[in-house]
């Protein structure tokens, strides 16, 4: 059993043993937009909808408690959610990792103590997007917060934790657990000794009491005893990394992309801490029980598929999400026409926490067709810039893309990544990597499955889509990308 806590809705997937999908439930939650900038979920809506997607899998499937192997969670990353460690009640709600409220935090960070101070420890530039400058935002807004952390009254976590910790009893001797890939991207943990760091905890005035116990991402963890008694947690990875699992990515050089609400592209490099000197970041792409971690290089985007949502729900120039191809197929180019969706800021390589979103080339000429191909277009140029810095980073070329998510639907927009990389792009027949990857290492740890050599046979290709755009258009279009990216820089003063 696999739990995906995403970003904008809770999973459960079954799969068997040769990979199948055997059933899904899901559910969305609400989105918060309180200011401008500022996206918050609430953790209670998102535990109770796990509770009932949960039961609605297992009967879909036919299935009963006891036929569960394990269970394997994956989560949206860096969200953060600080609750009450004696009743359980989260204080405020979370704050989702696309919240731009921290901007000027940052900008004080880069000048002190500057970036390297954190690149050597926890190899993340300062950035909205980590976990450790909202809960520095938070003691500074929050009445009595920082002491009662101080007492020992509070607890923090991203999803996996929340949920793990509900799930094996909460108040009641829940387990307070994360592990080293979603503790990778705190900005709080030591990328090489994946313990909390003592440096970093200190200047962010972090007390480690209210911190969860680093595991590695497959071990067996607990009984989910809540929901699912007699049967144990056995896995948990951040999204991003449970997909580059899924894609069975196991070997140094092999990386693909996720395309959701942003979109993430891991290349794995081992054992290694590559350091990036092109604006990617190092992570923790999996630690298999007492085996050394792997390492993965990321290019995070963080709006992408999210640009597709707004065009659909706050323009409302289409219904639903796949109709953005149909309306983008109505016409022949984008008419000029750029979106940067910088609705956070920049993410890699740019980490520009002071860009918004721009449309530039507006004429009377353009109509909704061409702004739908100018928001596919965004996903594909931004693919692009990270996979140009991460050719510039590993001096080998990228030979071929390994993709899934919601957006590789999108025929139009796979040709498009594809002509735009000059390399294919290729998806696997089951497309729900974030979920697999998750259900992979749990069936790893619970024996379920024996090794990786297993799960790399269930790896089969579904589709692909092969370079066919004129080199020059190429190079032109890049470029009034790039001219419109200049364009997003600074708008956001803080
Ligand atoms: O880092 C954020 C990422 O984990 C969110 O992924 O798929 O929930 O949008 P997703």
């Amino acid at each position: 059993m696999s739990i995906d806590q995403g970003t904008n809705s809770t999973r459960c997937i079954l799969f068997d043993h040769r990979g199948r999908l055997v059933s899904v439930a899901q559910k969305e939650h609400q989105q918060h937009f309180p200011r401008p900038g500022w996206v918050e979920h609430d953790a209670v809506e998102i535990w109770q909808n796990l509770r009932r997607v949960v039961p609605e899998a297992l009967s879909d499937a036919g299935v009963g408690i006891g036929q569960v192997a394990a269970i394997g969670l994956a989560n949206q990353r860096e969200t953060t959610v600080l609750w009450d460690r004696r009743t359980g009640a989260p204080l405020g709600r979370a704050i989702v990792w696309q919240d731009t409220r921290t901007a000027p935090l940052v900008e004080d960070l880069r000048s002190n103590p500057g970036e390297e101070f954190f690149l050597q420890r926890c190899s993340l530039p300062p950035s909205t997007y980590f976990s450790a400058l909202r809960i520095r935002w938070l003691f500074d807004h929050v009445k009595d917060l920082r002491q009662r952390a101080v007492d020992g009254e509070v607890l923090f976590g991203t999803m996996e934790t929340w949920l793990i910790w509900n799930l094996t009893g909460g108040a009641d001797g829940g387990l307070h657990i994360t592990d080293a890939t979603n503790a990778s991207r705190t900005m709080l943990m030591n990328i090489r000794t994946l313990t909390w760091d003592e440096d970093l905890l200190s200047f962010f005035g972090v007390p480690r009491s209210m911190l969860p116990e680093i595991r590695p991402s497959a071990e067996r963890y607990g009984d989910a005893r809540a929901l699912l008694p007699g049967v144990a947690i056995t896995a948990a990875l951040g999204d991003q990394q449970a997909a580059l699992f899924g894609q069975t990515c196991f070997s140094p050089g092999e990386a693909k992309c996720t395309y959701g609400t942003g979109s993430f592209l891991l290349l794995n490099t081992g054992g290694d801490v590559v350091r990036s000197r092109h604006g990617l970041l190092t992570t923790v792409a999996y630690k298999i029980g007492d085996q050394r971690p792997a390492y993965a290089l990321e290019g995070s985007i963080a709006v992408t598929g999210a640009l597709v949502q707004w065009f659909r729900d706050r323009l409302g120039l289409i219904s639903s999400a796949p109709e953005i191809e149909t309306l983008a197929r109505t016409v022949e180019d984008n008419g000029g026409c750029y979106i940067v969706p910088a609705f956070s800021g920049l993410f890699a390589p740019r980490w520009r926490s002071d860009a918004r979103g721009v449309i530039v080339g507006l004429t009377s000429y353009i109509t909704k067709g061409h702004l739908a191909r100018a928001v596919l277009e965004a996903t594909g140029w931004q693919t692009r810039e990270v996979v140009d810095a991460m050719n510039a980073d590993s001096s080998v070329s990228l030979q071929q893309l390994k993709v899934d998510g919601g957006m590789t639907a999108d025929n139009l927009l796979m040709q498009f990544v594809a002509d735009v990389l000059d390399v294919p792009v290729v998806r696997p027949l089951v497309a729900e990597t974030v979920s697999l990857g998750a259900a992979y290492a749990a069936g790893l740890a619970a024996g379920y499955w024996p090794d990786l050599e297993v799960l790399r046979r269930n790896w089969h290709r579904a589709a692909q889509w092969m370079p066919a755009m004129d080199p020059a258009l190429r190079e032109s279009e890049y470029e009034n990308w790039q001219r419109a990216v200049e364009r997003s820089l600074g708008w956001a003063r803080p």
